[in-house]
């Protein structure tokens, strides 16, 4: 029997890795063999996630909006882990409004997280990745939301559709260094990101707390929202050997709510 781990050996940065998804991902990337930075702006929940997790995780203060927290997270994580085979662009803001009360701020804000977050770490790692040599993995967090438009949630569908096209760029771009980029859309997936949407939307329509969480959940052909461990499996495929010749594709973890 082979007993090898999928990711034995492999270093992984993984912004917002403090609770939800990431957090998922940083758990089952040290189950099989990685080493782990949990990069995220809330340094203490970062701190404690590492801690739970056990040695092969730890905490590193970054802000994605900011450049010169990008470098100096992929700095201190290439110091302390050795290097960086694996990136997680994860970490990630909700919102939601009508078109006409959509506010400038907010639709920068969300931006600056989702978009220039993931393109100047990515960046940032490619660079690392490159002058060292022998590639790398680079996973980018999308959503269903940029497969489609939402007449609620204009900017943050916006915002993942640009993900996806940044994922195809980069792909295309970085193969060439043995770089394999490649995205993952979730569907809905219960947990504090969710409690968030659920009050936008008790808001925006009327709902009561909890009721449009039930109602997505009804709808997802499997039966129910997701969890964040219905991810894993792909995000460690992903960044595995197995997966050397996907190239710039954006792969669905919905329960078939899209088909793509
Ligand atoms: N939960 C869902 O239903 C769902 C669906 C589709 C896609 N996604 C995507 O999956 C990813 C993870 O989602 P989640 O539900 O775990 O989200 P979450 O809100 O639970 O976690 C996000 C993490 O990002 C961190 N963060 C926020 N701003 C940051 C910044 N500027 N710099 C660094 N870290 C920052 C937060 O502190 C938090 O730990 C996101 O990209 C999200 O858009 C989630």
């Amino acid at each position: 029997m082979n007993n090898t781990k999928r990711l034995q050996d492999k270093c992984a940065l993984i912004t917002g890795a403090a609770r939800g998804i990431g957090f998922a991902f940083a758990k089952a990337y040290v189950a099989e063999g990685a080493k782990v930075a949990i990069g995220d702006i809330d340094i203490d929940r970062a701190t404690r996630a590492a801690t739970e997790i056990g040695e092969a995780a730890i905490a590193v203060q970054m802000n994605v909006t900011s450049q010169e927290s990008i470098d100096a997270a992929v700095a201190e994580t290439v110091r302390r882990l050795g290097r960086i085979d694996v990136l997680i662009n994860n970490a990630a803001l909700f919102t939601a409004a009508p078109i006409v009360e959509i506010e400038r701020a907010d639709y920068e804000r969300i931006f600056n997280v989702n978009v220039s977050g993931p393109l100047f770490t990515m960046q940032a790692v490619a660079r690392h990745m490159i002058e060292r040599g022998g590639g790398g993995k680079i996973i980018n967090m999308a959503s269903q939301a940029g497969r489609r438009g939402e007449p609620l949630v204009a900017v943050y569908c916006a915002s993942k559709a640009a993900v996806i096209s940044l994922t195809q760029s980069a792909g295309l771009n970085l193969i060439k260094h043995g770089i394999n980029v490649n995205a993952i859309a979730p569907g809905v997936v219960d947990g504090e990101h969710w409690d968030g949407v659920d009050a936008f939307f008790a808001k925006y329509e009327g709902k009561k707390p909890g009721q449009k969480k039930r109602e997505v959940g009804e709808a997802v052909p499997f039966g129910r929202m997701g969890v964040a461990e219905d991810l894993t499996g792909m995000a460690v495929f992903l960044a595995s050997d197995e997966a050397r010749y996907i190239v710039a594709q954006c792969y669905n973890v919905d329960g078939g709510q899209w088909m793509s």
